[in-house]
């Protein structure tokens, strides 16, 4: 158990290194050849299959989004009203590899914020009783054979309590999966608003939930999508569809009482931090989370229920997005790829592509709820992207937060840099099995992609 961890806390490790200290030095041999690949980039993409795809539709008809200059922020021009004195909410849908940690700091330095950084692991530990960190977003998006997996209406209903139990505070309602989840602790640095907590899940008396998993370890999958079987019975053991939480006090069979009860154990235990979290919360005026595991199918229920709330789609250059998949660590690529770079792409431009089109609905039903983020054009000019993306929360862009904006990305990482990294990285027949797949993400997003 604990070599998949080291793993993939080592590949996390060694891509935060990366990502914010190594861009600064860029050689003069870097730069001559990229400038070389721009072009040869830009050629591929008008020349190959992009071309034969059938052209989106126009983000919106009338009104709700202007024609935007390509590679500005698109502030929807319709202003979704706030209900006052409630505190204004944001969720962030992302995909691996996507700059959505660094995206999702933007607002974890707000202060006085509540920011909860990738919290549905735990909900998938809760639900299925896979391992923590097992629950690979590829898999979860998308079957073993690299089709877009369906994702089941209790799925899409847990999830969307999920995050909405997080944003309105209702710590009660977490599952003891969530509150002691391990990635508290490795993902400390992006949780800034919340250290004091995590300190207090640290104590000594707090148990994680590693001290209850061994009864269940091989009852259920070891990784989310990949034993059926087992993912079935342990889903009908622990989680409740109709009441939409997990099961309580489950008497069998055993393995699965001795869970339950040892996690009982440790929610007692958690009860001060539970509190702490909650209070956390509660006074918070700007509250967010961002996960790179959920579908578009969740946002609906949310914006019905939560009219201060206010949805990013962040979306990267996926040739960006295949050369760090392939260069960092393989627990985050999916079963079905096997390290296969047009099949990587294929499973994970499929599944931007369907939300695309979902949240082009979504824009019609809740006009200036929605907005989307290229993470490519935000690199390059970080600051102008911070303030606009408050301006749609209406939510005050504070000096901390632009202090901090500048001091990552320009002082210690050259985000222009990292804009187009891909480009000298990819061989052209790489580049061309991601531009087939791929094809419906270029034309639907409005882009000057290079
Ligand atoms: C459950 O817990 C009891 C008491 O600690 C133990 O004797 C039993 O072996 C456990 N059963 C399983 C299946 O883990
Ligand atoms: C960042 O990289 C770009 C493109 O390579 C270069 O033009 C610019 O001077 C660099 N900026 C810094 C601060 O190093």
């Amino acid at each position: 158990m604990s070599t998949p961890s080291c793993k993939f806390a080592a590949g996390v490790a060694i891509l935060m290194f990366v990502v914010f200290f190594s861009f600064v030095v860029v050689t003069a041999h870097e730069n001559s050849y990229r400038m070389e690949d721009a072009r040869f980039g830009r050629s591929i993409l008008q020349a190959a299959e992009v071309a034969q795809e059938p052209k989106a539709e126009p983000a919106v008809s009338s009104g709700e989004r202007a024609v935007p200059k390509p590679g500005e922020p698109q502030v929807p021009t319709f202003k979704r009203p706030f209900v006052e004195g409630e505190p204004h909410m944001l969720f962030v849908l992302s995909y691996q590899r996507s700059g959505s940690s660094f995206f999702g700091s933007l607002f974890d330095h707000y202060p006085g914020g509540f920011y909860v950084y990738e919290p549905l692991d735990g909900l998938y530990n809760a639900m299925y009783g896979t391992p923590e960190e097992w629950n690979v977003p590829s898999d979860i998006m998308n079957t073993l054979d690299g089709e877009l997996r369906q994702i089941p209406p209790w799925e899409v209903r847990a999830i969307s309590k999920n995050l909405e139990d997080i944003l309105q505070c209702r710590v009660s309602e977490l599952p003891t999966e969530t509150l002691v989840h391990v990635f508290w602790h490795m993902f400390v640095h992006f949780e800034h608003s919340l250290v004091p907590f995590i300190d207090c899940l640290k104590r000594p008396y707090v148990w994680p939930r590693a001290q209850c998993f061994p009864y269940i370890f091989h009852e259920c999958p070891r990784r989310f999508l990949t034993n059926m079987d087992k993912q079935e019975k342990c889903f009908n053991v622990l989680w409740d569809p109709e009441a939409n939480s997990p099961r309580k006090n489950i008497q069998e069979p055993e393995a699965f009482k001795n869970y339950s009860t040892c996690m009982q154990i440790v929610r007692e235990k958690a009860k001060p931090c539970e509190q702490m979290l909650g209070e956390f919360c509660k006074k918070a005026d700007f509250r967010a989370t961002k996960t790179v595991r959920a579908t578009m199918d969740v946002v609906e229920t949310l914006l019905e229920r939560n009219p201060n709330l206010r949805v990013i789609h962040l979306i990267r250059d996926p040739r960006a997005v295949m050369v760090s998949r392939s260069e960092f660590y393989d627990t985050g690529r999916s079963m079905y790829a096997q390290g296969d770079i047009a099949k990587e792409a294929k499973v994970f431009c499929q599944s931007i592509v369907e939300d695309i089109r979902k949240r082009k609905e979504l824009e019609k039903k809740f006009p200036g709820a929605l907005m989307e983020i290229v993470y490519d054009g935000f690199v390059q000019d970080p600051v102008t992207y911070t303030q606009k993306i408050y301006e749609f929360l209406e939510v005050p862009f504070k000096q901390e937060v632009k202090d901090w904006v500048v001091l990552k990305t320009m002082v210690e990482m050259n985000s222009s840099y990292i804009a187009t990294k891909w480009l000298g990285k990819l061989q052209y027949n790489e580049v061309m099995g991601i531009n087939g797949p791929c094809g419906g993400l270029f034309t639907g997003v409005n882009y000057p992609w290079p």
